[in-house]
């Protein structure tokens, strides 16, 4: 089967068209054919080599934990798929290919309604901010700031908490500010206008880091209350212990199922809850792939980057 990986790390220009052995579904899996496929930062982190610290992978790499297809084998012991389901699947790795082999218990049918570009861009996103919002745990009353609310993992973030009557400030990029105030954000923050540090000072029982850490972060340290929480999806900033707040990194860990966040996910779109926004569709092949790559690296995107 042709893939879309890489035999060395470096720029989006080092992904190349492999041929790979076409894989099996497991007694407990299932094989995919892949229509679409999600681009996650995530991806462009595998590809410059950054992840080899923590999760060493051996050369070909072939990125991609979401898609989106058709089953077309079913394993011995898997009961509620059939040949033919349309799918939405969170593989650990290999999306970027034709055909992807991943234990039943990643997949769920996808939505009738929903379009394959928006099905492709959920699961990473999707399942992140499901949990996310669990362990920021907000109270009723309280205010939960969202910084990089405009992202994939924020907007949904903005949508989770307000179907849950939380009170949300959403900070994104000016230009996003239309779209964070279509998605529900009670006070629509823009981090390129004003000093939020000062504005928002001690404004959030708890702030969720959905953008990138670095510099944004520290200052996103300001906007919690003396006692609040702050989690953050990426690596915690310097100063969290200055601050009286707890600070969390957000960690997957085997208690949190994928098949539960997807299933609560594809649920609210169906009940018209839930907007998707894809950015980008990109065609399935080298140069989308490439192109898709240069396009996260510019880390400005609102919505999903898609191949297809
Ligand atoms: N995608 C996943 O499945 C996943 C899973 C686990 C962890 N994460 C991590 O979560 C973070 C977000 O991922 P994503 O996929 O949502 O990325 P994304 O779609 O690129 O969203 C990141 C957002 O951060 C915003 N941002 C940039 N600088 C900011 C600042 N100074 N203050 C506030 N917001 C700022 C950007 O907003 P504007 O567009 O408005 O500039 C952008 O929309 C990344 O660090 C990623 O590694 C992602």
């Amino acid at each position: 089967m042709k893939a879309l990986g890489f035999t060395k790390f470096g720029e989006p220009e080092v992904f190349e068209e492999l041929e790979l052995p076409k894989p099996k579904a497991s007694e407990k899996g299932v094989l995919i054919k892949v229509q679409a496929v999600g681009i996650n930062p995530y991806d462009a982190l595998l590809r410059a080599g950054t992840m080899q610290k923590i999760r060493p992978l051996e050369f070909p790499i072939v990125p991609g934990s979401d898609i989106v297809g058709k089953i077309v084998e079913v394993g011995s012991k898997v009961k509620n798929y059939a040949i033919g389901d349309i799918v939405i699947a969170h593989p650990a790795i290999g999306g970027y290919a034709e055909y992807v082999a991943t234990p039943s218990y990643n997949v769920v049918k996808k939505p009738k309604e929903m379009g394959v570009e928006e099905a492709a861009g959920l699961a990473s996103a999707g399942i992140t901010a499901y949990y996310a919002l669990q362990i920021a745990n907000v109270k009723k009353g309280e205010n939960l700031v969202i910084q990089g609310a405009s992202g994939a993992v924020g907007a949904i973030i903005v949508q989770l908490a307000k179907e849950k009557g939380i009170r949300v400030i959403g900070i994104g990029n000016s230009k996003n500010a239309d779209y964070l105030s279509a998605l529900g954000v009670d006070r629509v923050m823009s981090y390129d206008r004003g000093n939020l540090a000062e504005i928002l000072k001690d404004k959030g029982d708890v702030v969720i880091d959905a953008s990138f850490g670095g510099k944004g972060a520290e200052e996103g340290l300001h906007y919690v209350k003396k006692g609040g929480r702050y989690i953050s999806l990426t690596a915690l900033p310097e100063n969290a212990e200055e601050k009286q707040v707890k600070a969390i990194r957000m960690k997957r860990t085997k208690e949190m199922k994928d098949k539960e966040a997807l299933g609560y996910l594809a649920d609210l779109y169906r009940a018209n809850k839930l907007q998707l926004k894809t950015a980008e569709v990109l065609t399935f092949d080298l140069r989308g792939v490439i192109g898709a790559h240069q396009l996260i690296e510019k880390k400005n995107v609102a919505g999903k980057i898609i191949l297809k």
